[in-house]
């Protein structure tokens, strides 16, 4: 509950790389996640730090969306890749990568890292099947979420969630 009363969409970054001992925190969280029938084969993550795919990436996002530094500066951006059918079994693909992207965001929380759950500049990655090269998603995945990470001046502290932010039925 600590973690999840503080966290917030952290869109600001000093630009101080993620350390070794973070990442694998933070890998570890993701391995932690539940995945739909334990199909862990059905989700690639690729954790993007090299600062020239960074860059790629906000620069397919900015033609996309017109807006520019859609990853806000951070150093890391982690992807979380499906494979997608068109139909209606794809929910578990997008679910699985949420599940995993909240578990990443969490952790990060913890380590006083921020982070922000990004799809505008993952969906452009989607269409960009060269970038999707460089960045070694396997044939057949598709980019359907990720999470940007990174040091940043703007502290954690505990958020007042409105009890009604989430429209609510309870049969009881
Ligand atoms: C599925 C999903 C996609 C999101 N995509 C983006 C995004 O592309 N860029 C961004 O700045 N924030 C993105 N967000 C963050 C939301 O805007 C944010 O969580 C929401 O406004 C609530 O604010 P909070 O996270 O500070 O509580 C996304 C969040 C989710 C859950």
């Amino acid at each position: 509950m600590k973690a999840l009363l503080r966290r917030k969409s952290v869109r600001t970054y000093t630009g101080v790389p993620v350390t070794d001992d973070q990442r694998a925190q933070l890998l570890k969280a993701a391995y932690a996640s539940p995945v739909a029938m334990g199909q862990y084969d059905s989700i690639v993550m690729t954790v993007v730090e090299k600062p020239e795919l960074l860059a790629q990436i906000d620069a397919a996002a900015a033609k996309q969306f017109g807006r520019e530094k859609m990853l806000y500066g951070a150093p890391m951006l982690i992807v979380l890749a499906t494979k997608l059918k068109g139909d209606a079994s794809d929910n578990s693909g997008y679910s699985n990568a949420a599940t995993v992207i909240e578990n990443l965001n969490l952790a990060a929380v913890e380590l006083g890292l921020g982070a922000c759950h990004i799809w505008g500049a993952i969906a452009a990655l989607a269409e960009d099947d060269a970038l999707k090269q460089a960045l070694k998603i396997p044939e057949g995945f598709t980019p359907v979420g990720g999470l940007v990470v990174g040091d940043s001046a703007d502290a954690y502290t505990k958020r007042d969630i409105p009890d009604n932010r989430i429209a609510t039925e309870i049969l009881d």
